[in-house]
């Protein structure tokens, strides 16, 4: 059985984990940043060096082709993203990236043949952590972005979206010749760490994934009124502050009361003017709810703009923007089957599980058959500098993918 080279995947994660805005204080690779060209840059010469035809679509997800015998043929896509979080970690995406490279190597040097083309995918923005909303490289893929929706997408400094692509070479006009056509893909096969303690606590090297969550991600904007710390009596006050931390505690019980696993989370919030001698504002603050049921979810921001509703009652003003909402999405059973007989074969442990993550896997599942293969995150941690995973459990992944893909795509050597 044809087997990967855990030195090759080491090598990979380690040169790319260097290009961070953030050296020491873990992986910062925003799209559209100088991170992002050099990884970019990274991953297309390995690409080429494992013979693949390199493409950069206009929204800038970039390809590896390796042509099959059928010409037309529907293509595999196999891949995940390459851009992270704030002070993230080296594995969450490029583990995914590396494992395409490391196949696509594999396939080249045995010179297996196959009848379907491959496509080696290192997607982008699938985070959202510098624009907001996420899995922005599939959902382009599969005709979910407008050319406004870049005008409207925007980082902290107010660059839209649409100026960093021009700035970054790309052009914003033509992201509708990166949608895939209908019918135009086999598969879309993803491997990603688990990003939780499941795998490692029952120690089982491999997760087979049947479903991926859904999730509704939202912005709230308060405007209260900014004054004087010292003079303004307290019952004057129309403290936007004080009006989103009463959000915040709301939002952690109605994700606690819808139960069965629902988790809502404000990961991120900006107070204005910030000064400590003035009353804030203005806050900016993002939600995040996410469960196994999309009724669940409905439930929690429901109550939540309710609520906002009856906090305005005090004198703020709340605008709410939608940024994502995606209903939990099970993965291809025929791919998953194909994951557990490959694992089976080589004598590598696997289970049946949910991913609380998002991944590019649950928009490409509206496209074509998506499969999601998880190796253990070490301590369950990820978007944090302390994300790990052995190269050797990567390395596992690799293998069940390559065997996955060799029978899917019909592959002689
Ligand atoms: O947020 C997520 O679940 C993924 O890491 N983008
Ligand atoms: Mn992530
Ligand atoms: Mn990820």
């Amino acid at each position: 059985m044809l087997e990967a080279k855990t030195e090759r995947i080491k090598q990979d994660l380690e040169a790319m984990g260097k290009f961070t805005a953030t050296p020491g204080a873990g992986m910062t690779r925003f799209s559209f940043t100088e991170e992002h060209r050099l990884t970019r840059d990274y991953i297309a010469a390995r690409m080429k060096e494992a013979g693949l035809a390199v493409h950069e679509d206009s929204a800038g997800n970039l390809f590896g082709r390796r042509e099959g015998a059928e010409a037309g043929a529907k293509a595999i896509m196999i891949g995940s993203h390459f851009d992270s979080v704030k002070s993230g970690g080296i594995f969450d995406g490029p583990a995914g990236v590396v494992m395409g490279l490391e196949v696509a190597r594999i396939l080249h040097e045995e010179g297996v043949k196959t009848r379907y083309p491959l496509e080696f995918a290192a997607l982008i923005e699938e985070e959202g952590a510098r624009f907001g909303g996420g899995l922005h490289g599939s959902r382009v893929m599969t005709g979910t972005v407008s050319r406004e929706m870049l005008d409207d997408f925007k980082d902290r400094d107010g660059t839209t979206m649409a100026e960093a692509m021009s700035n970054f070479g790309l052009n914003p006009d033509d992201i509708a010749s990166s949608v895939r056509p209908e019918g135009s893909l086999k598969a879309f096969i993803e491997m990603h760490i688990e990003q939780g303690p499941i795998l490692e606590n029952e120690g089982i090297e491999l997760g087979l994934v049947k479903t991926i969550v859904g999730i509704s991600q939202k912005e709230i904007e308060i405007l209260g009124r900014a004054d004087h710390a010292g003079t303004t009596p307290m019952e004057m006050r129309c403290n936007a502050l004080t009006a989103a931390a009463k959000a915040v505690l709301f939002l952690d019980e109605a994700a606690k009361k819808a139960g069965g696993g629902t988790v809502g989370t404000v990961g991120r919030m900006e107070v204005y003017p910030g000064g400590t001698n003035i009353v804030p504002g203005r806050v900016f603050f993002t939600i995040d709810v996410r469960a196994a049921e999309m009724a669940r979810i409905k439930q929690v921001t429901d109550a939540f703009e309710t609520f906002l509703k009856e906090l305005e009652k005090s004198g703020v003003e709340i605008k709410v923007t939608d940024r994502i909402t995606v209903p939990p999405v099970d993965m291809s059973p025929e791919i998953l089957d194909l994951f557990a007989a490959e694992a089976k074969k080589r004598g590598y442990s696997a289970k049946v599980m949910q991913s609380g993550a998002g991944h590019d896997a649950m928009i490409m599942a509206s496209a074509t058959a998506a499969g999601l293969l998880f190796v253990p995150s070490r301590g369950g941690r990820s978007h944090c500098p302390e994300e790990w995973t052995d190269y050797e459990e990567i390395k596992k992944g690799v293998d069940v993918v390559l065997g996955a893909v060799m029978a899917l795509a019909e592959a002689t050597i």
